[in-house]
């Protein structure tokens, strides 16, 4: 069964727009996990970024204690990964991060950061956290990920999602998702897709072999704006129920 982890960063991204650094302020991203986990979500993700745009650190402590699994985005920086450490997530994916960008823009480059990926990795695993990497769906950067040893990759699909809508463009990136994931298994790695995933893209996403998680949150957390949390979770589980049954 394909499962659901529900990004709840922008639940905080609202309460900063208008409490930015009062330490208290509407709506709860605690609020938000239990109601995500009442309508059936599989796992709640949030990003403590170094720049604490949306989630801040006293909201890492409160989420742990609600989630029933808890994935941290994180970027490979030491702050960062000590916190995670203490925190003991269920699970951390590694994403790159640049201050100016207004989303998680690119994928990891594993490739080229192998040895302190592996130390984070190992840090990691020690402390009974998992870890994933959030990579493009590239055959240098998965083979490198599998020598980092890291549990899972998520696919980056937010390329897919911006050529969604012109025909050829969207199958050329889905036959990349595709291949990703069969190389990912070959390799045994195991495999998570998000970003850009939305109510109107994510069946065509069922093209793609393996995956066991989506991580998704915009388009959850701006539906609910009209329809509630609990609403815009159960729709999304909707829209992924029967992947992976034969066709
Ligand atoms: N996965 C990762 C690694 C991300 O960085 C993000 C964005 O924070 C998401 C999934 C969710 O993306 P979106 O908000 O576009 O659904």
């Amino acid at each position: 069964m394909l499962k659901l982890g529900v990004n709840i960063d922008h639940v905080a991204t609202i309460r900063e727009a208008r409490y930015r650094n009062r330490g208290f302020g509407e709506p709860d991203p605690v609020m938000a996990v239990k109601l995500c986990q009442a309508a059936g979500a599989h796992g709640i993700t949030a990003h403590l970024r170094e720049d604490r745009r949306h989630i801040q650190d006293r909201d890492v402590w409160k989420l742990r204690e609600v989630a029933k699994r808890l994935n941290l985005e994180m970027a490979n920086a030491p702050e960062i990964v000590s916190i995670g450490i203490k925190l003991k997530p269920d699970i951390v994916c590694i994403v790159p991060e640049r201050r100016l960008e207004v989303t998680t823009e690119g994928g990891l480059d594993v490739a080229a950061n192998e040895k302190s990926l592996v130390e984070t990795r190992k840090k990691m695993n020690d402390a009974g956290i998992e870890v994933s990497l959030f990579i493009a769906p590239d055959a240098a950067q998965i083979e490198a990920s599998a020598r980092v040893g890291a549990q899972f990759i998520e696919l980056h699909t937010g390329q897919f999602a911006e050529h969604f809508a012109v025909e050829n463009e969207r199958k050329t990136e889905l036959q990349r998702l595709v291949s990703a994931a069969q190389l990912a298994r070959t390799l045994d790695l195991r495999v998570n897709a998000g970003h850009g995933l939305n109510y109107e893209n994510l069946a065509a996403l069922f093209a793609v072999p393996h995956l066991e998680e989506l991580n998704i949150g915009h388009s959850i957390v701006s539906r609910a704006v009209l329809v509630g949390m609990e609403n815009a979770v159960k729709e999304m589980l909707w829209v992924m129920r029967g992947y992976g049954d034969a066709p």
